[in-house]
């Protein structure tokens, strides 16, 4: 079965509504139109919902010096922290490419830091919601805080 027919990649956990995914959705379109990438071109909204039901939205933002441009997921992780959320209990990434734009590595760590194993990741595009991943799924035997603890 490849993964674009893998009913699992459409299941989430019954706590997350259609109407907060929608919100999520909207969060991160709207975000999106606001990203600064004049050197890829590669628009990139993310949406995450915290502890507390707050959504919080980032865009990317390159930089002629190119490794400082930073990924949407960043920005929603910043926003989410100024905000006082220390939780992700879900997030949705969206661009539009040939095939899904899922968070790149360095993101699905900066995203562990606030999630758990079964925390949902939504993948989406300009037309809507393509898929869900868990955060194991993407970063799975990933290193995280809990090593650090006494
Ligand atoms: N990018 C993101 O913002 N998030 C992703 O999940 C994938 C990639 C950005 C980084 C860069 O500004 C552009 O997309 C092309 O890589």
């Amino acid at each position: 079965m490849s993964a674009h027919s893998d009913a699992s990649l459409w299941q989430v956990p019954a706590w997350l509504d259609v109407s907060t995914r929608e919100a999520l959705w909207q969060a991160a379109f709207h975000a999106r139109q606001r990203a600064y990438a004049p050197y890829s071109n590669f628009l990139v909204g993310a949406a995450l919902l915290d502890e507390d039901g707050r959504l919080h939205a980032g865009c990317n933002v390159e930089n002629a010096a190119y490794p400082q441009g930073v990924c949407a997921e960043a920005g929603a992780i910043s926003a989410m922290a100024l905000a006082g959320g220390r939780r992700i209990r879900a997030l949705l990434v969206l661009g539009d490419a040939p095939s899904w734009v899922t968070p790149c590595g360095g993101c699905r760590q900066k995203i562990r830091e606030f999630a758990l194993p079964d925390t949902p990741i939504l993948i989406a595009d300009s037309q809507g919601w393509r898929a869900t991943l868990t955060m194991e799924q993407l970063l799975p035997h990933s290193f995280g805080p809990q090593h650090l603890l006494p």
